[in-house]
């Protein structure tokens, strides 16, 4: 049985903890919260603590706070030599205080409370100060997913910053287009299959093979129609910046 304690109440804290409790071989034995009824609902009350130095022994200390609060927080860990890792797709492995063994433990997923998610499908990113506490966090990691990979904090910075552009970047590209229909009068949802399609077809062909449309082409009539129709001043210099990149991204095959 592993034992873990989670530090933070917080979308991934409560997610993992979903995930954990449904997991016979790990025992989630505390959940450090500064607000005791954030997780109430899905720990018993004489789990929770708000105060560092009440802080039980367990095998792991899974730091699932906001990531400018890590530093402080693993710094206020008053125990030393223990592991503890934190979930954070941006922040470094080092960033943890030297009082302890360091880890990582990144599920790349957008976590909302409330939201269920498979975890079995969400791929874990897991690094270690140490090779013992890999193999640890592998077991831990392979128990709630069947995707766990080991990358180092650099490696993770990339997949970090891909992720802004395939996910934040393309949803405000959905805000977009949603505020361009809301404008003329045309329900979003006419979009949806394409959007499905989009999506789907990245699962088999790459992104460059899949891409289709008008800067691709280069087909000058419709992309100058297209400006000349968008009235937002940022509207259009995303559509020419995008076009531009997209044509760039062709002359580069
Ligand atoms: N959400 C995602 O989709 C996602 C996905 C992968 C990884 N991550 C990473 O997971 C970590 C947590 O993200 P999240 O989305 O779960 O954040 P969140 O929902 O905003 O929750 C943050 C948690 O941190 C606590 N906290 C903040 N400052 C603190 C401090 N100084 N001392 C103690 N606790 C503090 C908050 O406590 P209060 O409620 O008391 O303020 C809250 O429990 C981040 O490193 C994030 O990058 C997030």
């Amino acid at each position: 049985m592993i034992q873990i304690t989670l530090i933070g109440s917080g979308n991934v804290a409560q997610h993992l903890l979903l995930a954990f409790n449904k997991n016979p071989d790990i025992e989630v034995v505390q959940v450090f919260s500064r607000k005791l009824e954030s997780v109430s609902h899905l720990i018993s009350i004489d789990k929770i603590t708000d105060r560092f130095d009440d802080l039980a022994e367990a095998d792991i200390y899974i730091i699932a706070v906001t990531d400018d609060a890590i530093v402080e927080v693993s710094s206020q860990l008053p125990f030393k030599n223990r592991l503890v890792v934190h979930t954070s797709g941006s922040a470094s492995m080092e960033n943890l205080n030297d009082n302890n063994r360091k880890g990582v433990f990144y599920p790349l997923q957008t976590f909302t409370k409330g939201k269920e998610v498979d975890f079995k499908t969400i791929p874990i990113c897991i690094e270690s100060q140490f090779n013992d506490d890999y193999n640890i966090l592998k077991k831990v990691a392979d128990s709630i997913s069947d995707k766990v990979f080991m990358i180092n904090s650099e490696q993770r910075k990339s997949l970090h910053v891909s992720a802004v552009f395939v996910n934040n970047f393309v949803n405000h590209l959905y805000a977009i287009g949603n505020a361009i229909c809301d404008e003329n009068q045309v329900p979003f949802e006419i979009l949806q299959p394409l959007i499905k399609e989009t999506a789907d077809k990245i699962m088999s062909l790459s992104p460059n093979e899949a891409q289709t449309g008008p800067a691709k082409r280069n087909d000058k009539t419709t992309i100058e129609s297209h400006l000349n129709f968008l009235s937002d001043e940022n509207h259009k210099n995303i559509y020419k910046l995008l076009t531009q990149s997209i044509q760039d991204n062709g002359k580069k095959l």
